[in-house]
């Protein structure tokens, strides 16, 4: 079976190397096409896990707009299915990358791997666009690989043939894993060097991302007034790692500097920011990766948004849902922050790590 791999942004790198890893493992042939979406974001992930596209659309503009972005993955991308037949094309989770990959597939009548899918908040708007993104990506593909069986079951609501779904835990799991055995075998750079110099790690780190179209304008700001508030208290240390969105850059960058213990710093390589996390009191984030991978590391996370499509993560008591409200995300700080609260036993709802092996195992067998 001819495989391609296809993805295009930093989540979806760290998810899918898993699976590359795996599938280079066991000696199995594929080809990898990054549309880089991202660019340096996607780059620090492939240099890390030693990934080496087959094919790089080299799509990243500017503040790219989603319908030219759109139209350039179906154009370039069918330039790659003239190149070489594929039997089967595994996208990931719910940017645009994914589903016009996936739409470009089935036009050229080949079929799709859907990982991580069936994540739902049936909210169009929230998370825009990606909630639309996934349910496109899902209609198409003719296999489903769940993270949880809350996914799965939103999958056979839809009517979704179960035998097509197989739930097999999140890979980014995986990947953490591998990134924090390799830091904790010594593995370590410039970077993380940098970081132990630079910030203070014996007071209480918090650390802060984000990036969701919806909060873009007074979303954006009110995040940014509560991480104000917070900063009076000097025993904090916030460090803020800046999407390269420049929609992002731009409200952060003017509410947020000069303030002494806040550090806006340019987006992390992977293994840097693991090794950031296990250093953390507490993250405030959007993030969809980062709430999944938090819970293995025992820190919680304040969810930054008004709907989560990663519910098991609040139901387990590892997230909480504060919207960008800006109260709301202070008062949670300082109950997080506090020396009682203890999430060491609660245990992760998306996964093991072995996901990208249940995937690999459930392929091989479609042969
Ligand atoms: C995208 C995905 C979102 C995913 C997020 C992860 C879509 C619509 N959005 O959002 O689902 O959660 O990535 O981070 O698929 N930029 C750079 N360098 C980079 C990356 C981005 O400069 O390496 C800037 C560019 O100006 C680019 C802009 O950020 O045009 C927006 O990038 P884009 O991929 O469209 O959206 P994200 O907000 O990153
Ligand atoms: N991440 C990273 N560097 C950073 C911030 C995040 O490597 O500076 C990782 C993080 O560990 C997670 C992923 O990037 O695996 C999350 O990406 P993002 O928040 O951009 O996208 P989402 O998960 O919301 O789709």
């Amino acid at each position: 079976m001819k495989l391609l791999i296809c993805f295009g942004t930093r989540p979806e790198a760290i998810k899918m190397a898993p699976i590359c890893l795996e599938l280079k493992k066991r000696n199995i042939p594929y080809k990898l096409c990054v549309t880089a979406q991202h660019r340096e974001m996607l780059d620090q992930v492939l240099n890390f896990f030693q990934l080496f596209p087959d094919y790089d659309l080299d799509l990243m503009k500017p503040n790219q707009g989603l319908n030219g972005l759109s139209a350039s993955i179906l154009n370039e991308i069918d330039k790659v299915f003239d190149e070489e037949n594929f039997d089967l094309v595994l996208v990931h989770g719910d940017t645009t990358t994914s589903s016009m990959v996936a739409l470009a597939a089935f036009h050229r009548n080949i079929k799709v791997a859907h990982i991580e899918a069936g994540l739902r908040t049936y909210n169009k708007l929230s998370p825009f666009p990606e909630e639309l993104n996934r349910q496109i990506t899902g209609r198409i593909a003719d296999y489903h690989f769940a993270p949880t069986h809350k996914a799965r079951q939103n999958l056979l609501n839809e009517d979704v043939d179960a035998a097509k779904v197989v739930v097999t835990g999140n890979t980014v799991i995986d990947a953490l894993f591998i990134t924090l055995d390799k830091i904790k075998t010594g593995f370590t750079n410039t970077t993380i060097e940098n970081l132990k110099q630079q910030f203070n790690f014996n007071k209480k780190v918090l650390l802060v991302t984000g990036h969701r179209r919806e909060s873009f304008g007074q979303g954006f700001k009110s995040i940014c007034t509560a991480i104000l508030e917070i900063s009076r208290n000097k025993e904090i240390e916030i460090i803020y790692p800046v999407h390269l969105n420049p929609n992002v850059q731009k409200v952060v960058y003017e509410m947020l500097s000069g303030i002494d213990n806040i550090h806006l710093i340019a987006p992390l390589d992977y293994p840097s920011f693991v090794w950031l996390m296990s250093k953390s009191s507490l993250i405030i984030s959007d993030s969809g990766g980062i709430q999944e991978e938090a819970p293995s590391l025992h820190i919680p996370v304040l969810v930054t948004r008004n709907t989560t499509e990663r519910d098991e993560g609040i139901q387990s008591g590892c997230s909480f849902l504060v919207g960008t409200d800006t109260s709301k995300i202070v008062e949670k700080t300082t109950e997080l922050l506090n020396p009682n609260v203890d999430l060491l036993h609660n245990t992760n709802p998306y996964g093991n790590g072995d996901a990208s092996t249940q995937i690999i195992n459930f392929i091989e067998s479609l042969e």
